[in-house]
């Protein structure tokens, strides 16, 4: 009996195959038109609400920024007469050309990425050197604060930054953005060696594309615009405040206390500032639990607002659970689990008991590649989270596609036609409806708003794109 069934298997998938092949032309063209009436419904939403103050919004933000310099890592090591080693070796930081190569042999076989410090300035400065001999060298500014404040500049804010910037970095800073901070001669530069699959480097060959980054930052670990930040803070008279770059202190050598002492400073500022002013804090990637900690005690209780992406969420969560940060998450989550997360994030911070000058937080951003999600509590003062969803969801894909103008045939869902609103059991489904694509409802205290992504399928760069994107949710937020 079985054998003539599994012999119509094949006589049927042919079948299917020549259908779907059939109706292609179709499908294509429906799935097209699809796309087009999310976007033009997207931009709708975004366009419905203007700024919502009748002058530009005013924000402070900090710290720090980088110059990034863009080469191809094999090129590199090529130039700066590094051999390939053979014992590979896991090093926390760089000090001698032989541990470079140590540690480059251990990441870029496998195509994992890395960050790494140097030491030893000498190296550091006969790698950029060597980086300016290479024709395929280029740079950008890099660092989440300045980036922000470029975004919050092109959307119609007037912007103070606390940052030491270079002449190089200064020179593409948006007018409208004040600097904080005694400007220096040498940029911190971060040293993006890429390497796309297959590059061969000795005997070694690469299994994906990927970056291998080191840098010997001395102005961003120490957050050492932050005195003239907070002296500039008070005249400039902010609507918002942002706090964001604080990554840059994690894994850094520092003596002992001062890492806390720097954090202290800056909670001082928090302290200091009104508490009708909303102030927001940008997660990044931090891999240092020590420091994770110090944020949750000195940062994290100021802030009103917290924005970040899908591996940032559960490692915060994990950690105020008292568990240990985790390293790698899913990178295509689920809406209902990341809702759930938020909300339980949301909950454990808003139940913490709070000491003078802390905040009760108000607004969660969470940015992923399909879909944005926002909380915000009910009569807080944030305003127009449904248009900041759609802003968020259409800068997604105006950052990564390089272009303001988006075009549908560069793009493609990738959320389902509904989703469930937890990952318990009987939760609601709520259907994705393309004319009213953000996904707006209440639930008790708060309201939670989530758009798909229109994801950009030919990228021009994802680095800074969390910036970007939790920038323009903000701006129409205050
Ligand atoms: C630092 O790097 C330079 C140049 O690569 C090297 O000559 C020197 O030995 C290194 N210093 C230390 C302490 O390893
Ligand atoms: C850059 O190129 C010049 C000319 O070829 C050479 O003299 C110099 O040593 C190179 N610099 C580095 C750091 O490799
Ligand atoms: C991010 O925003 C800044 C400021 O508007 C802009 O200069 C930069 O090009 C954006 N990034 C990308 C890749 O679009
Ligand atoms: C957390 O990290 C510490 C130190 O790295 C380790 O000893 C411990 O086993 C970890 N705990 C869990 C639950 O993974």
């Amino acid at each position: 009996m079985a054998a003539p069934k599994l012999a119509f298997v094949p006589l049927l998938s042919l079948l299917a195959l020549l259908v779907a092949y059939w109706y292609r032309p179709v499908d294509e063209k429906s799935l097209e038109e699809r796309l087009d009436t999310i976007l033009s419904s997207l931009l709708r939403a975004e366009q419905k609400v203007g700024l919502a103050l009748d002058r530009p919004p005013r924000i402070a933000i900090g710290f720090g920024g980088c110059l990034d310099i863009l080469v191809d890592g094999v090129a590199l090591l090529q130039e700066a007469a590094i051999e390939p080693s053979y014992s590979p070796v896991h090093h926390n930081f760089i000090e001698t050309d032989v541990q470079l190569a140590e540690s480059f042999a251990y990441f870029f076989p496998p195509g994992a990425a890395s960050e790494r410090y140097v030491s030893n300035a000498t190296l550091f400065k006969r790698l950029v050197d060597s980086s300016k001999n290479l024709t395929e060298m280029r740079w950008a500014l890099g660092g989440n604060a300045p980036v922000m404040a470029n975004r919050l500049a092109a959307e119609g804010c007037d912007v103070l930054l606390g940052g030491r910037l270079s002449p190089d970095e200064l020179s593409v800073l948006s007018e409208r953005i004040t600097v904080a901070g005694e400007p220096v001669n040498d940029a911190d530069i971060h040293l993006i060696m890429e390497y796309p699959t297959g590059a061969k480097w000795g005997k070694h060959i690469s299994r994906r594309a990927n970056r291998y980054i080191v840098h010997s930052d001395t102005h961003n670990p120490m957050i050492d615009s932050l005195e003239d930040f907070k002296t500039q803070l008070k005249n400039f008279n902010p609507d918002l405040l942002v706090i964001g770059g604080l990554q840059m202190m994690d894994s850094f050598p520092f003596k002992p206390g001062q890492r806390e002492s720097r954090l202290k400073a800056l909670q001082e500022l928090l302290l200091s500032m009104d508490q009708n002013i909303g102030s927001h804090f940008e997660m990044a990637s931090f891999v240092e639990q020590s420091l994770m900690k110090d944020l949750l005690e000195y940062v994290i209780p100021y802030s009103d607002s917290l924005g970040m992406n899908e591996q940032e969420l559960p490692n915060l969560l994990s950690l105020i659970k008292g568990g240990n940060i985790t390293v790698l998450s899913d990178p295509y989550p689920r809406v209902a689990s990341i809702l759930d997360q938020m909300r339980e994030l949301y909950q454990l911070l808003r139940a913490q008991i709070l000491k003078e000058g802390q905040r009760t937080l108000s607004r969660l951003h969470v940015h992923t590649l399909a879909f944005q999600a926002m909380m915000v509590t009910k009569g807080s003062i944030w305003k127009n989270t449904m248009s900041a969803t759609a802003k968020a969801s259409l800068t997604a894909n105006r950052h990564v596609c390089g272009s303001s103008q988006i075009d549908t045939r560069k793009a493609k869902l990738i959320m389902d036609d509904s989703f469930s609103v937890s990952r318990e059991v009987g939760s609601q489904r709520m259907p994705f409806r393309e004319s009213r694509p953000v996904t707006c409802w209440e639930e008790d205290d708060y309201e939670i708003c989530l758009a798909p992504v229109l994801v950009c399928t030919e990228v021009f760069q994802t680095a800074g794109g969390g910036d970007n994107i939790s920038a323009a949710g903000l701006v129409l937020q205050i």
